[in-house]
């Protein structure tokens, strides 16, 4: 476990609220996105997911506690790790994604709410959920920042976040291979390579207790909780 300090100015970048046409424009193509890869995405996915994300989905629901929800669901990969006690509820943006994780809930006899939304607005009051979850998610949301702050919000006071995600890598070589990708991969797929959830994180103002990169740097778990 590594708990690291924010780097010099990540606080104001994440603050920065990009221009809210763009990313109108920017959600409604990436439900484009989803909603065209969908059939595909569990393929796809399983084969990033041996390389890249070992055993993170169980580690991201392991924490997870009385009202739970996850954000950007998908086709619900992380259904089958959630203890059975917790009242699961998810957010997604794209339909065809939603409709498989309806299907796989159905697979797995989980109780869930599976419901159509947006990570940026989401439709819950504030103090909602004792723990929300995102997995492989904020890498594909236009305002990672505004989704954080989101998710903030609708913990309760001394509720936890659990986050596994894509990241910039802090080693020089492999962020230079991930700048040079990042563009053709955000106007192919939506998906941004540069991302730093920590920091979005502290500004969203919920106090980090575990940080650990694996994977180069490009992988990160981060386990944060709201203060009371
Ligand atoms: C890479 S997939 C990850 C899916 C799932 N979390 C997983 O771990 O397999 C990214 C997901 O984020 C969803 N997404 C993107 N922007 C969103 C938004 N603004 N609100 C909710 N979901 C969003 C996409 O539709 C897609 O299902």
């Amino acid at each position: 476990m590594s708990v690291q300090l924010a780097r010099p100015g990540a606080e104001l970048a994440a603050a920065m609220k990009p221009d809210p046409t763009w990313v109108a424009k920017e959600t409604a193509r990436v439900e484009g996105i989803y909603d065209r890869m969908a059939p595909r995405y569990d393929a796809i996915i399983a084969v990033a997911e041996r390389l890249m994300v070992g055993d993170g989905r169980r580690w991201a629901c392991a924490g997870a506690t009385g009202q739970v929800l996850e954000v950007a669901v998908g086709t619900g990969r992380n259904l089958p790790f959630y203890p059975r006690n917790v009242e699961l509820t998810g957010v997604e943006l794209s339909a065809a994604m939603l409709a498989r994780a309806q299907a796989a809930a159905e697979r797995l006899a989980r109780p869930v709410n599976l419901l159509i939304g947006d990570a940026q607005h989401l439709d819950f009051h504030d103090a909602s959920f004792d723990t929300v979850i995102a997995t492989l998610a904020l890498c594909s949301i236009p305002d990672d920042s505004a989704a954080v702050r989101e998710m903030a919000r609708v913990l309760r006071p001394g509720g936890h976040l659990f986050l596994l995600e894509h990241v910039a890598s802090r080693t020089s070589v492999i962020r230079t291979v991930q700048r040079l990708m990042d563009a053709p991969l955000v106007r192919l797929l939506g998906d941004h390579l540069l991302r730093e959830p920590d920091t979005a994180v502290r500004a969203a103002g919920l106090v980090v207790d575990e940080y650990a990169t694996t994977r180069w740097g490009v992988v990160s778990r981060l386990a944060a909780h709201k203060p009371t």
